[in-house]
Protein backbone atom coordinates (compact mmCIF):
# COMPACT_ATOMS: atom_id res chain seq x y z
CA UNK A 1 0.00 0.00 0.00
CA UNK A 2 1.24 3.90 -0.80
CA UNK A 3 -0.15 6.28 1.27
CA UNK A 4 -0.03 10.25 1.51
CA UNK A 5 0.45 11.93 5.21
CA UNK A 6 -0.69 15.43 5.57
CA UNK A 7 2.17 16.91 8.02
CA UNK A 8 5.37 15.47 9.18
CA UNK A 9 4.20 13.04 11.61
CA UNK A 10 6.14 11.34 14.96
CA UNK A 11 9.29 8.92 14.02
CA UNK A 12 6.87 6.35 16.28
CA UNK A 13 4.45 6.56 13.61
CA UNK A 14 6.96 6.56 10.31
CA UNK A 15 8.76 3.28 11.87
CA UNK A 16 5.83 1.70 12.01
CA UNK A 17 4.44 2.11 8.41
CA UNK A 18 8.52 1.60 7.30
CA UNK A 19 8.37 -2.08 9.00
CA UNK A 20 5.25 -2.81 7.48
CA UNK A 21 6.45 -2.14 3.99
CA UNK A 22 4.33 0.68 3.28
CA UNK A 23 5.31 3.53 0.87
CA UNK A 24 4.67 7.00 2.02
CA UNK A 25 5.18 10.23 0.96
CA UNK A 26 4.35 13.42 3.75
CA UNK A 27 3.35 17.20 3.43
CA UNK A 28 6.24 19.18 4.59
CA UNK A 29 4.82 22.58 3.95
CA UNK A 30 4.21 24.55 7.25
CA UNK A 31 0.07 25.11 5.92
CA UNK A 32 -2.71 23.42 5.54
CA UNK A 33 -2.79 21.33 2.19
CA UNK A 34 -5.27 23.32 -0.05
CA UNK A 35 -8.19 20.67 -0.54
CA UNK A 36 -7.76 20.68 -4.45
CA UNK A 37 -4.38 19.65 -4.05
CA UNK A 38 -5.18 17.04 -1.61
CA UNK A 39 -7.88 15.77 -4.37
CA UNK A 40 -5.22 15.48 -7.22
CA UNK A 41 -2.70 14.30 -4.83
CA UNK A 42 -5.02 11.32 -3.62
CA UNK A 43 -5.45 9.88 -6.69
CA UNK A 44 -1.48 8.45 -6.66
CA UNK A 45 -2.30 6.78 -3.28
CA UNK A 46 -4.66 4.06 -1.45
CA UNK A 47 -4.57 5.63 1.97
CA UNK A 48 -3.92 8.86 3.86
CA UNK A 49 -3.14 9.78 7.18
CA UNK A 50 -4.92 12.94 8.07
CA UNK A 51 -3.36 14.98 10.76
CA UNK A 52 -4.75 17.81 11.75
CA UNK A 53 -8.13 19.88 10.25
CA UNK A 54 -8.03 18.49 6.40
CA UNK A 55 -11.94 19.25 4.96
CA UNK A 56 -12.48 14.99 4.48
CA UNK A 57 -16.38 16.26 2.99
CA UNK A 58 -18.55 14.72 0.80
CA UNK A 59 -16.79 16.57 -2.06
CA UNK A 60 -13.11 15.70 -1.12
CA UNK A 61 -14.71 11.53 -0.28
CA UNK A 62 -16.18 11.08 -3.70
CA UNK A 63 -13.25 12.25 -5.63
CA UNK A 64 -10.74 10.12 -3.25
CA UNK A 65 -13.89 6.95 -3.30
CA UNK A 66 -10.64 5.16 -4.22
CA UNK A 67 -8.99 5.16 -1.01
CA UNK A 68 -8.74 1.64 1.29
CA UNK A 69 -8.61 3.73 4.63
CA UNK A 70 -8.63 7.21 6.03
CA UNK A 71 -6.67 7.21 9.56
CA UNK A 72 -7.01 10.39 11.61
CA UNK A 73 -4.27 11.37 13.93
CA UNK A 74 -6.82 12.86 16.38
CA UNK A 75 -9.59 11.27 18.45
CA UNK A 76 -11.78 14.34 16.95
CA UNK A 77 -13.09 13.76 13.50
CA UNK A 78 -15.75 16.85 13.38
CA UNK A 79 -13.45 17.40 9.99
CA UNK A 80 -14.75 13.92 8.32
CA UNK A 81 -18.31 13.09 7.01
CA UNK A 82 -18.58 9.86 8.65
CA UNK A 83 -22.18 8.96 6.48
CA UNK A 84 -20.48 9.66 3.57
CA UNK A 85 -17.23 8.31 4.06
CA UNK A 86 -19.53 5.21 5.41
CA UNK A 87 -21.67 5.32 2.07
CA UNK A 88 -18.77 4.62 -0.03
CA UNK A 89 -17.27 2.13 2.78
CA UNK A 90 -14.22 3.77 3.19
CA UNK A 91 -12.82 3.04 7.20
CA UNK A 92 -11.72 6.13 9.24
CA UNK A 93 -9.78 5.31 11.98
CA UNK A 94 -8.84 7.84 15.24
CA UNK A 95 -6.86 7.67 17.66
CA UNK A 96 -8.85 7.92 21.27
CA UNK A 97 -7.53 6.57 24.83
CA UNK A 98 -3.99 7.65 23.99
CA UNK A 99 -4.63 11.25 24.47
CA UNK A 100 -7.04 11.23 27.57
CA UNK A 101 -4.19 11.99 30.42
CA UNK A 102 -2.55 14.60 27.87
CA UNK A 103 -5.67 16.29 27.26
CA UNK A 104 -6.55 16.21 31.33
CA UNK A 105 -3.83 17.50 32.23
CA UNK A 106 -4.10 20.49 29.81
CA UNK A 107 -7.52 21.35 31.45
CA UNK A 108 -6.83 20.89 34.78
CA UNK A 109 -3.17 23.91 33.96
CA UNK A 110 -6.32 25.49 32.56
CA UNK A 111 -8.21 25.37 35.71
CA UNK A 112 -5.59 26.20 38.32
CA UNK A 113 -4.07 29.25 35.96
CA UNK A 114 -7.57 30.63 35.55
CA UNK A 115 -8.09 30.61 39.31
CA UNK A 116 -5.17 32.14 39.77
CA UNK A 117 -4.99 34.52 36.93
CA UNK A 118 -1.61 32.80 36.14
CA UNK A 119 -1.09 33.94 32.32
CA UNK A 120 -2.29 37.93 33.58
CA UNK A 121 0.25 37.44 36.41
CA UNK A 122 3.14 36.24 34.13
CA UNK A 123 2.16 39.29 31.41
CA UNK A 124 2.37 41.70 34.21
CA UNK A 125 5.83 40.77 35.27
CA UNK A 126 6.85 40.76 31.42
CA UNK A 127 5.04 44.11 31.61
CA UNK A 128 7.54 45.69 34.60
CA UNK A 129 4.05 46.02 36.95
CA UNK A 130 5.02 43.56 39.22
CA UNK A 131 4.41 46.23 41.67
CA UNK A 132 3.94 47.25 45.44
CA UNK A 133 2.37 44.26 47.59
CA UNK A 134 -1.29 45.36 48.53
CA UNK A 135 -3.07 42.32 50.18
CA UNK A 136 -6.41 43.10 48.27
CA UNK A 137 -4.58 42.65 44.86
CA UNK A 138 -3.95 40.09 42.08
CA UNK A 139 -6.38 37.50 44.28
CA UNK A 140 -7.76 34.26 43.32
CA UNK A 141 -9.87 31.95 44.14
CA UNK A 142 -9.94 28.73 45.77
CA UNK A 143 -10.87 25.04 44.26
CA UNK A 144 -10.91 22.78 46.92
CA UNK A 145 -14.66 21.04 47.90
CA UNK A 146 -16.21 22.87 45.20
CA UNK A 147 -18.09 22.00 41.97
CA UNK A 148 -16.58 20.23 38.80
CA UNK A 149 -19.11 20.22 35.87
CA UNK A 150 -17.98 17.91 33.43
CA UNK A 151 -20.13 18.50 29.98
CA UNK A 152 -19.10 14.56 27.99
CA UNK A 153 -18.19 12.90 30.59
CA UNK A 154 -15.94 9.92 28.09
CA UNK A 155 -12.28 9.28 28.45
CA UNK A 156 -10.86 12.67 28.59
CA UNK A 157 -13.81 14.07 30.86
CA UNK A 158 -12.80 10.64 33.08
CA UNK A 159 -9.09 11.99 33.37
CA UNK A 160 -10.34 15.42 34.16
CA UNK A 161 -13.13 14.18 36.76
CA UNK A 162 -10.24 12.27 38.83
CA UNK A 163 -7.84 14.60 38.95
CA UNK A 164 -10.24 17.06 40.34
CA UNK A 165 -11.39 14.91 42.98
CA UNK A 166 -8.12 13.57 43.81
CA UNK A 167 -6.64 16.84 43.79
CA UNK A 168 -9.26 19.25 45.62
CA UNK A 169 -11.73 16.89 46.53
CA UNK A 170 -13.76 18.40 43.91
CA UNK A 171 -17.68 17.12 43.52
CA UNK A 172 -18.27 15.81 40.65
CA UNK A 173 -21.86 16.32 38.16
CA UNK A 174 -21.90 15.74 34.50
CA UNK A 175 -23.77 16.03 31.23
CA UNK A 176 -24.04 13.05 28.89
CA UNK A 177 -26.34 11.35 27.17
CA UNK A 178 -26.05 8.03 29.43
CA UNK A 179 -24.64 7.39 32.56
CA UNK A 180 -20.59 6.72 32.85
CA UNK A 181 -20.90 3.91 35.34
CA UNK A 182 -17.00 3.65 36.23
CA UNK A 183 -17.13 7.88 37.17
CA UNK A 184 -20.63 7.20 39.59
CA UNK A 185 -18.55 4.25 41.09
CA UNK A 186 -14.82 5.51 41.31
CA UNK A 187 -15.77 9.32 41.62
CA UNK A 188 -19.01 9.36 43.16
CA UNK A 189 -20.35 11.48 39.54
CA UNK A 190 -23.99 12.62 39.73
CA UNK A 191 -25.18 12.86 36.13
CA UNK A 192 -27.77 16.11 35.97
CA UNK A 193 -29.51 17.98 33.21
CA UNK A 194 -27.26 20.48 31.07
CA UNK A 195 -29.14 23.27 33.36
CA UNK A 196 -28.59 21.65 36.68
CA UNK A 197 -25.03 21.35 35.46
CA UNK A 198 -24.48 25.29 34.37
CA UNK A 199 -26.40 26.17 37.33
CA UNK A 200 -24.30 24.17 39.85
CA UNK A 201 -20.81 23.57 38.61
CA UNK A 202 -17.99 26.00 39.57
CA UNK A 203 -15.36 24.70 37.50
CA UNK A 204 -17.65 23.67 33.97
CA UNK A 205 -15.45 21.38 31.66
CA UNK A 206 -15.83 20.54 28.29
CA UNK A 207 -15.03 17.25 26.96
CA UNK A 208 -17.51 16.54 24.42
CA UNK A 209 -17.45 16.02 20.46
CA UNK A 210 -18.06 18.65 18.39
CA UNK A 211 -21.31 17.45 16.38
CA UNK A 212 -24.33 19.46 15.30
CA UNK A 213 -25.93 18.77 18.92
CA UNK A 214 -22.75 20.37 20.71
CA UNK A 215 -22.32 23.33 18.07
CA UNK A 216 -22.78 26.66 19.66
CA UNK A 217 -24.17 25.06 22.89
CA UNK A 218 -22.71 27.57 25.08
CA UNK A 219 -23.55 30.89 24.52
CA UNK A 220 -25.15 33.54 26.13
CA UNK A 221 -28.39 31.41 27.53
CA UNK A 222 -26.26 29.01 28.85
CA UNK A 223 -23.73 31.01 30.31
CA UNK A 224 -26.36 33.21 31.70
CA UNK A 225 -27.47 30.32 34.07
CA UNK A 226 -23.63 29.69 35.18
CA UNK A 227 -22.25 30.85 39.01
CA UNK A 228 -21.07 34.22 39.13
CA UNK A 229 -17.77 32.85 40.02
CA UNK A 230 -17.40 29.69 37.64
CA UNK A 231 -14.40 28.82 35.47
CA UNK A 232 -15.70 27.82 31.93
CA UNK A 233 -12.80 25.69 30.36
CA UNK A 234 -13.20 24.16 26.96
CA UNK A 235 -10.24 21.74 25.89
CA UNK A 236 -12.89 19.95 23.37
CA UNK A 237 -13.51 22.51 19.99
CA UNK A 238 -13.61 25.74 19.66
CA UNK A 239 -17.33 25.95 17.84
CA UNK A 240 -18.90 24.72 20.83
CA UNK A 241 -18.78 27.99 22.95
CA UNK A 242 -19.84 31.24 21.19
CA UNK A 243 -16.80 32.93 21.60
CA UNK A 244 -18.36 36.99 21.67
CA UNK A 245 -20.83 35.52 24.08
CA UNK A 246 -17.97 34.56 26.16
CA UNK A 247 -16.14 38.07 25.79
CA UNK A 248 -19.88 39.52 26.83
CA UNK A 249 -20.11 37.21 29.78
CA UNK A 250 -16.81 38.00 30.97
CA UNK A 251 -16.69 41.68 30.23
CA UNK A 252 -19.82 42.16 32.44
CA UNK A 253 -18.45 39.83 35.16
CA UNK A 254 -21.06 37.23 34.99
CA UNK A 255 -18.93 34.57 35.11
CA UNK A 256 -15.10 34.73 36.59
CA UNK A 257 -12.98 33.43 34.21
CA UNK A 258 -12.32 30.82 31.07
CA UNK A 259 -9.59 28.37 30.19
CA UNK A 260 -8.87 27.99 26.34
CA UNK A 261 -7.33 25.43 24.37
CA UNK A 262 -9.12 25.85 21.65
CA UNK A 263 -10.69 28.50 19.67
CA UNK A 264 -12.43 29.49 16.69
CA UNK A 265 -11.48 29.82 14.30
CA UNK A 266 -7.54 28.51 14.88
CA UNK A 267 -5.61 30.26 15.50
CA UNK A 268 -6.93 32.71 17.07
CA UNK A 269 -5.63 36.13 16.45
CA UNK A 270 -2.98 37.91 18.57
CA UNK A 271 -5.59 41.42 18.78
CA UNK A 272 -8.12 38.73 20.52
CA UNK A 273 -9.54 40.43 23.47
CA UNK A 274 -9.84 37.27 25.21
CA UNK A 275 -6.13 37.72 25.58
CA UNK A 276 -5.90 40.55 27.20
CA UNK A 277 -8.33 39.72 29.79
CA UNK A 278 -7.00 38.94 33.42
CA UNK A 279 -8.90 36.00 34.63
CA UNK A 280 -8.58 34.28 30.74
CA UNK A 281 -5.82 31.82 29.92
CA UNK A 282 -5.41 30.62 26.30
CA UNK A 283 -3.22 28.01 24.69
CA UNK A 284 -2.65 26.98 21.17
CA UNK A 285 -4.27 23.55 21.13
CA UNK A 286 -1.78 21.67 22.66
CA UNK A 287 -4.16 19.49 24.61
CA UNK A 288 -1.90 15.83 23.33
CA UNK A 289 1.24 17.88 23.01
CA UNK A 290 3.26 15.69 24.72
CA UNK A 291 6.06 13.22 23.38
CA UNK A 292 4.86 10.61 24.78
CA UNK A 293 1.12 11.19 23.49
CA UNK A 294 2.36 12.33 20.18
CA UNK A 295 4.16 9.02 19.56
CA UNK A 296 0.88 7.00 20.78
CA UNK A 297 -1.27 8.97 18.68
CA UNK A 298 0.85 8.48 15.54
CA UNK A 299 1.78 4.72 16.56
CA UNK A 300 -1.93 4.16 16.15
CA UNK A 301 -2.62 5.82 13.50
CA UNK A 302 0.05 3.96 11.30
CA UNK A 303 -1.32 0.50 12.84
CA UNK A 304 -4.71 1.73 11.23
CA UNK A 305 -2.81 1.53 8.11
CA UNK A 306 -0.94 -1.62 8.81
CA UNK A 307 -4.14 -3.29 9.73
CA UNK A 308 -6.02 -1.87 6.42
CA UNK A 309 -3.10 -2.99 4.04
CA UNK A 310 -3.50 -6.42 5.19
CA UNK A 311 -7.36 -5.99 4.87
CA UNK A 312 -8.00 -6.66 8.51
CA UNK A 313 -10.58 -4.29 10.13
CA UNK A 314 -8.56 -0.89 11.62
CA UNK A 315 -7.67 -1.14 15.42
CA UNK A 316 -10.35 2.05 16.32
CA UNK A 317 -12.74 2.56 13.35
CA UNK A 318 -15.20 5.25 13.93
CA UNK A 319 -17.47 3.61 11.37
CA UNK A 320 -17.09 -0.38 12.21
CA UNK A 321 -20.09 -0.40 9.51
CA UNK A 322 -18.06 -0.68 6.45
CA UNK A 323 -16.31 -4.24 7.54
CA UNK A 324 -19.94 -5.79 7.45
C1 LIG B 1 -7.80 15.48 18.88
O1 LIG B 1 -7.22 14.40 19.00
O2 LIG B 1 -8.95 15.56 18.44
C2 LIG B 1 -7.04 16.69 19.25
O3 LIG B 1 -7.80 17.83 19.24
C3 LIG B 1 -5.84 16.82 18.35
O4 LIG B 1 -4.77 17.31 19.09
Amino acid sequence: MKIFITRLIPEAGIKILKNAGIEFDQWSERRDVPQDDLIKICQRYEGLISVGQDNIDKKFLNACKHLKVIAQMAVGYDNIDIPEATKLKIPIGNTPGVLSSATADTAFLLMLAVSRKAFFMHQKIINNEWGFYEPTENLGIELHNKTLGIFGLGKIGFEMAKRCAKAFGMKIIYHNRSNNILAEKELNAKRVSFDELLLQSDVLSVHTALTAETKGVFNIDAFSKMKRNAIFINTARGAIHNETDLIKVLDEKMIWGAGLDVTNPEPMRADNKLLQMPNVAVLPHIGSATEETRNAMATLAAENIDAASKGKRLLHAVNPEVFG
